[in-house]
């Protein structure tokens, strides 16, 4: 299959473009098109090294779109709607795969009037920050992207959970679970070979797009789970 990662110069898409590009074409899009030159050549390189073919190449992200038969979004949320745009008019018909995750660094408001010790309240100890999923109006950001694309474009949403680095580094096994979204079980089930692809990797398929919502938000959950636990590249598996 031809899959175009747009974003793919950045830090999920290294390994999408890595892990996959072992058994499909990848076509890598960029805002700028020598950077995207510059990143697949740099992953060719990787393939070689682990003994696999050099099938990555660069490109324009409209240019990317509209060469591949899959299109990963993997960009972040407040990115999406000029590239969604961008690529509107070269999307019909084809497979659309979001892993946008939704989501900001908060803090916790100390009401003046708290039982909190001042001293408590501005030691390094009293750390009040943390990730949280910012709900999109539509509910998700996969159903965001539902309203930014052509009626006969399909759209599944999936790897919410994957951390980038584990993802680009092929000596890892990757024992996950990897929640699935989407209307059509067909394009699903393409999402489903897709994981599988990925070494231990293991597809579950959650419900219709409606259900992104849940899975987008565990994501802020993981890296609140990692920061203040001394664990790193935490991610997801049902048991
Ligand atoms: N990082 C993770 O572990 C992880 C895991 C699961 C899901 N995700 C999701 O994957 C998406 C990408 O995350 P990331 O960490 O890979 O992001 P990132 O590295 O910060 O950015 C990805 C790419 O977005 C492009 N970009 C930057 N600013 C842009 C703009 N204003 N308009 C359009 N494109 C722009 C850049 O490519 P060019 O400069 O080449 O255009 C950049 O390489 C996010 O939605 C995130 O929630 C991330």
């Amino acid at each position: 299959m031809i899959i175009a990662i747009l974003g793919g110069t950045g830090n999920i898409g290294k390994g999408f473009a890595l892990r996959w590009g072992q058994k499909h074409e990848i076509i890598i899009g960029s805002r700028d098109l020598k950077k995207a030159e510059a990143v697949a050549a740099e992953y060719n390189e990787v393939l070689e090294k682990y003994g696999h073919k050099r099938c990555i190449t660069g490109t324009d992200n409209r240019t990317a779109a509209e060469k591949a038969e899959i299109v990963v979004i993997a960009i972040r949320y407040n990115q999406l709607a000029p590239v969604m745009e961008l690529i509107y008019p070269v999307i019909e018909n084809k497979l659309i795969i979001s892993v946008v995750v939704p989501m900001e660094k908060n803090m916790c408001y100390i009401s003046p009037g708290s039982n909190y010790p001042r001293t408590l309240i501005e030691s390094k100890e009293f750390n009040t920050q943390y990730f949280c999923f910012s709900i999109p109006e539509a509910g998700s950001a996969a159903q965001e992207i539902f309203t930014m694309i052509p009626e006969s474009t399909e759209l599944v949403a999936a790897f919410h959970s994957v951390p980038a680095k584990k993802l680009a580094n092929l000596d890892m096994e990757l024992d996950y679970d990897i929640g699935v979204c989407g209307n059509s079980m067909h394009s699903k089930e393409i999402v489903f070979d897709l994981v599988r692809n990925i070494s231990n990797m293991r597809p579950l398929d959650i419900g219709p797009l409606e259900t992104a919502g849940m899975v987008e938000s565990l994501t802020p959950l993981l890296i609140n789970v990692a920061a203040r636990n001394e664990m790193k590249d935490v991610s997801l598996k049902f048991v």
